[in-house]
């Protein structure tokens, strides 16, 4: 009996602290007191969220979202409207987003909205599956930039040297990547080495982008907008010049019929060209070094969503209108690389060039907001104590958490060893998916909880607005899972490793801290009396 009664007020005392929430202003008074440098306007919050935004996605995805690929069919010409279904998918999020970092101006976005909402549990698990959507898309987005890189460097063949531009293939490319070619090209499986039966690649390119982002996010901030600054706009250069150039070449005639196979193509061209939208969530990690993030955080975030989406529609109008995708076979350079594809198809081999360059500017730009964004929220839970209190120092010169900012670098070059590109991209969807839909929920709860709370910018139709997040994001990912099959699986997986580790090391360490705190109150009461 008494040990019925003992199980059951551990249980009760388990699950009260699970769902323990924080107060925002507990929030807002911790960042006073380690607080990172504020040095963000808001002309550099846009350039970070259009430099977060705008890289793979609309440089390479595009292709597969308009023709199909292995696993999806295409949207066709239609892909214009796929681009406005992913971004009017995201924009619920955006306004969801920007109403807490308005109102919880501190560094972990997501993760300190849940913490402030739905309890100490869900918030490490919301932190937990952030670092999909920065940590694993990061190595994504690297490995995609080795890709890009090593065509650009193919560009200069008759100046380069033969072991710069063809070096072996297992020094470039993921295991993944370098099976399949070794497949496709019929080359001797020996080329690849191997360490105990296992594969050994080493992605050299995404290894020194890693290390070189690495050390520029050490450095600061401020360098880091300046740095992805230049890289938006040569990327947004390139883009222009397509959209003026192509303009020239479209025949009408490419966009019939408008959607070759209905419904499904257009609703699978939305998941899959929803990646390159994502990014714009990041910006809201970076709130405690803006300067005024309850004007500015708004404006950036919504303001770089609809600057890309007009930029996203003009490119599906031209590159549609340029190459057919009604019911054709589409060649795999178009299913590669579009933009560059299509220009040289019409001659224009200098604009293809450039297209090169953009799509690498913009590549690294999206590696910079990715890295800074999992840092911030690392910052962030390590101040809750999920993570060891060393992960919290700021660099003495730099004020940047440099130790997290140079751990998660060697834990992503780690991954390009280990980590298959495709799962990885989308294993970053999903993560991004659960995000934005507990983002969205959690605004609803916290206008019933904490309704008083001022709130600079304000979802407008609450309840109406966040549902329709919840259930585009959702209906987004529940149609995807019957398609995908790796990424299905390990999801969940994922979600279970995080559990493991917040029962064995976040709950424990934070009861410690509890009793510690509790102690340390008493003692002050006690002297206080005396
Ligand atoms: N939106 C980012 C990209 O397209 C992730 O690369």
């Amino acid at each position: 009996m008494a040990k019925n009664s003992y199980r059951a007020s551990f249980t009760k005392r388990f699950l009260q602290m699970m769902v323990k929430r924080k107060n925002p202003d507990e929030m807002l008074e911790e960042s006073k007191k380690e607080s990172l440098e504020k040095t963000l306007g808001l002309f550099d919050i846009i350039i970070l969220g259009i430099g977060a935004i705008i890289g793979s996605g609309i440089f390479a995805v595009v292709g597969i979202a308009a023709a199909g690929g292995p696993e999806s069919v295409g949207a066709g010409p239609a892909l214009m409207l796929s681009m406005v279904i992913a971004a009017i998918a995201c924009v619920f999020s955006a306004l969801c987003y920007s109403e807490f970092a308005s109102m919880i101006p501190v560094a972990g976005g997501a993760y300190i909205y849940t913490y402030a909402t739905l309890g100490e549990f869900i918030a490490w698990m919301v932190g937990w599956i952030l670092m999909l959507e920065y940590a694993i898309g990061y190595i994504a987005v690297a490995c995609a930039w080795s890709n890009h890189f090593m065509q650009f460097i193919r560009g200069f063949e008759a100046y380069l040297p033969a072991w710069v531009v063809n070096p072996p293939i297992w020094l470039v490319n993921d295991y993944r990547s370098a099976q399949m070619l070794v497949e496709s090209n019929g080359l001797d499986a020996s080329v690849i080495p191997t360490f105990m039966g296992m594969p050994i690649c080493i992605n050299i390119p995404a290894i020194l982008i890693i290390a070189i982002i690495t050390a520029i996010l050490v450095k600061g901030t401020r360098d880091s907008a300046r740095m992805a600054g230049v890289m938006v706009f040569i990327k947004m250069a390139v883009i222009t010049l397509f959209i003026l150039v192509g303009a020239f070449y479209v025949k009408p005639e490419n966009w019939t019929p408008f959607a070759p196979n209905g419904f499904d193509g257009i609703f699978m061209g939305a998941f899959i060209i929803f990646f390159a939208y994502i990014g714009f969530d990041a910006l809201a990690t970076t709130a405690e070094e803006c300067k005024n993030p309850q004007r500015d955080l708004p404006i950036g975030i919504i303001g770089s969503l609809v600057i890309t989406t007009v930029i996203y529609v003009l490119v599906a109008l031209v590159l549609t209108g340029m190459q057919p995708t009604s019911g054709v076979e589409v060649p795999v350079g178009f299913l590669k690389a579009p933009m560059a594809y299509v220009m040289t198809e019409v001659g224009q081999n200098w604009v293809s060039g450039f297209i090169s360059v953009g799509s690498l500017a913009g590549l690294t730009s999206v590696l910079l907001v990715l890295q800074l964004a999992a840092t911030r929220i690392l910052f962030a839970m390590s101040r809750d104590n999920f993570l060891p209190p060393q992960c919290q120092h700021l660099h003495k010169k730099f004020h940047t958490p440099h130790v997290l900012t140079i751990g998660l670098g060697i834990v992503c070059i780690i991954g390009t060893l280990i980590l298959d590109l495709n799962a990885a991209a989308e294993l970053c969807n999903f993560g991004t998916f659960t995000s934005f839909i507990i983002i969205c929920i959690a605004v609803m709860i916290l206008r019933k909880t904490d309704p008083d709370r001022e709130r600079p910018f304000k979802v407008p139709f609450v309840p109406l607005f966040p549902i329709l997040g919840v259930l585009l994001c959702g209906g987004l990912m529940l149609y995807s899972m019957q398609f995908l099959t790796t990424s299905t699986l390990l999801f969940p997986a994922w979600l279970g490793v995080g559990a493991l580790i917040y029962l064995h090391y976040g709950y424990k360490k934070n009861r410690v801290v509890e009793i510690f705190d509790e102690r340390k109150k008493r003692l002050d009461e006690r002297k206080n009396k005396q």
